[in-house]
């Protein structure tokens, strides 16, 4: 039921008080000072720093210098009223081999940035893994082998003792999906390993790692009203033609099931196993690891960015690479190779993603359907677009668009009873956009590459009227 316009371009629509409206990033793609203060390497500074693995070889080495330009970049957020700032921790900055003594200066680093949030009244939401896994721990055979789901909980549990007193959201994962199936399946993201069962056994050992992760931080963390949370990003899909309905079962249970089934089930889906039984009897899910798995959490955070759509290979059609995050073709992830992605119709953003707002208020109302108790937050959404600046202003009005309507969905979806507590845009600085490099810009800030100036670009100004008027702002105000 449609309340507003069709296109979802709705203005002067309120979100109730205690929505948090804020903004996020994640340690590689901003930090830089990938060699200082102790930090080992990651699989990203590994895979970066492979020829041909990223857009004009580009690496995080410097990316947006946060690291040294802290203070200036929370003064940012204050300029811009963030309510809410998702940052995660860089694990080889704590344990630069994935296990053992903790890094005083890594933990002192994410100290102080906590502390300016709060001092500037900002609430600090802290994920533990945003693809940053050691080096040294994907030597010993990364997310496939058991062990890295249980120094995961190690690392948790020394992050949560240092900062648990000042946190107030803990996420475990951001987006397992990507970490499993871009990073052991197709290989576009690091560590580039292109392994079906691989892929497969990392999934389950990152949501193990969270259960784990989960027990750990409820131990630890001194902060009696922390919420505790994990990030999915939901594959959003339609269909083209009568064999569609399969071919979405199919993605439906890879993308989505394989991960919503253990955390808020306590099982995997039957037909999941049946699909890729030709793959694995699924022997390395122990005993006892579904229940570890199934913790209670305090909301579900959702990533949403477009849709794909979905019908059976007609054998045709070239597989797709393995480049990012959205293949066209048949599809390169095991289970699903008689699986194929269609190009999508615009309006495309520079990712050459689909602008489809009303999927994400489907997304959120089918959620709370399935899920009636589960709080959701939106904890990442945004745009990337070829922006142009001009005398010191970039006025990015597609960008402003697409979050105008993206909030008019998240407005309707609270207009139909679902539990949604808040929307965190991505981003909220330019910055390394994995194997593109730096070539995407999705910020609410742009950075100047070469030299580090900051510029509040017009959605960036837009949304700070958002935040502060609780209400989509109308027309171009
Ligand atoms: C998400 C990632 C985030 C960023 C956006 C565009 O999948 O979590 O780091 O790359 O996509």
């Amino acid at each position: 039921m449609l309340t507003g316009s069709p296109d979802y371009r709705d203005s002067g629509l309120e979100f109730p008080a205690g929505f948090l409206l804020g903004s996020a990033t994640a340690a590689y793609q901003i930090e830089g000072a990938v060699q200082e203060d102790g930090r080992g390497p990651s699989i990203w500074d590994t895979f970066s720093h492979t020829p041909g693995r990223t857009l004009g070889g580009d690496t995080g080495d410097v990316a947006d210098d946060h690291y040294h330009r802290v203070n200036a970049d929370l003064d940012l957020m204050q300029k811009l009223g963030l309510e809410a700032y998702r940052f995660s921790i860089a694990w080889p900055r704590i344990q630069p081999n994935g296990t053992g003594k903790p890094l005083e200066a890594g933990l002192g680093f994410y100290s102080r940035l906590v502390d300016g949030l709060l001092e500037r009244g900002i609430k600090p939401i802290a994920t533990l893994y945003h693809w940053d896994l050691p080096q040294a721990l994907e030597d010993a055979g990364g997310w496939p082998a058991r062990d890295t789901a249980l120094r995961f909980a190690e690392y948790a549990s020394v992050v949560g003792e240092a900062l648990g007193d000042r946190v107030d959201v803990w996420t475990t994962m951001n987006e397992p999906w990507c970490s499993a199936f871009l990073g052991y399946g197709s290989g576009g993201h690091a560590p580039g390993r292109t392994n079906d069962l691989s892929a497969l056994r990392a999934a389950h050992h990152l949501m193990l790692g969270h259960g784990l992760a989960l027990q750990e931080l409820r131990h630890v963390v001194a902060k009696p009203d922390a919420q505790y949370s994990i990030t999915l990003n939901f594959h959003a899909l339609r269909g083209d033609d009568s064999s569609s309905p399969e071919a979405i079962r199919r993605i439906d249970a890879l993308g989505n099931r394989l991960f919503t089934g253990p955390l808020l089930h306590g099982e995997y889906p039957v037909d999941l196993l049946e699909d890729t039984s030709a793959i694995t009897d699924w022997m390395f899910v122990y005993p006892g690891d579904l229940d570890t798995i199934r913790q209670p959490i305090d909301f579900l955070g959702v990533n949403f960015y477009s849709t794909a759509t979905v019908r059976m290979w007609d054998g045709r059609s070239p597989r797709a690479s393995n480049d990012g995050h959205r293949a066209v073709g048949a599809s390169p992830w095991p289970g699903s190779r008689d699986v194929e992605f269609l190009e999508q119709p615009g309006p495309l953003t520079a990712m050459g993603w689909n602008i489809a707002p009303d999927a994400l208020e489907e997304l959120l109302v089918s959620l709370s359907t399935e899920f009636p108790s589960l709080p959701l937050v939106i904890t990442e959404n945004g745009a990337a677009f070829d922006d142009v600046e001009a005398d010191g202003a970039v006025h990015d009005d597609r960008r402003i668009d697409y979050l105008r309507r993206h909030f008019t969905a998240a407005h309707r979806a609270i207009a139909r009873g679902v539990d949604l507590r808040g929307y965190l845009v991505w981003s909220l600085l330019d910055n390394f956009e994995w194997s593109y490099g730096f070539s995407k810009r999705f910020g609410l800030v742009r950075v100047n590459y070469e030299t580090q100036e900051r510029i509040i670009k017009d959605s960036g100004h837009w949304f700070a009227r958002l935040i502060e008027a609780r209400r989509i702002p109308e027309g171009r105000e």
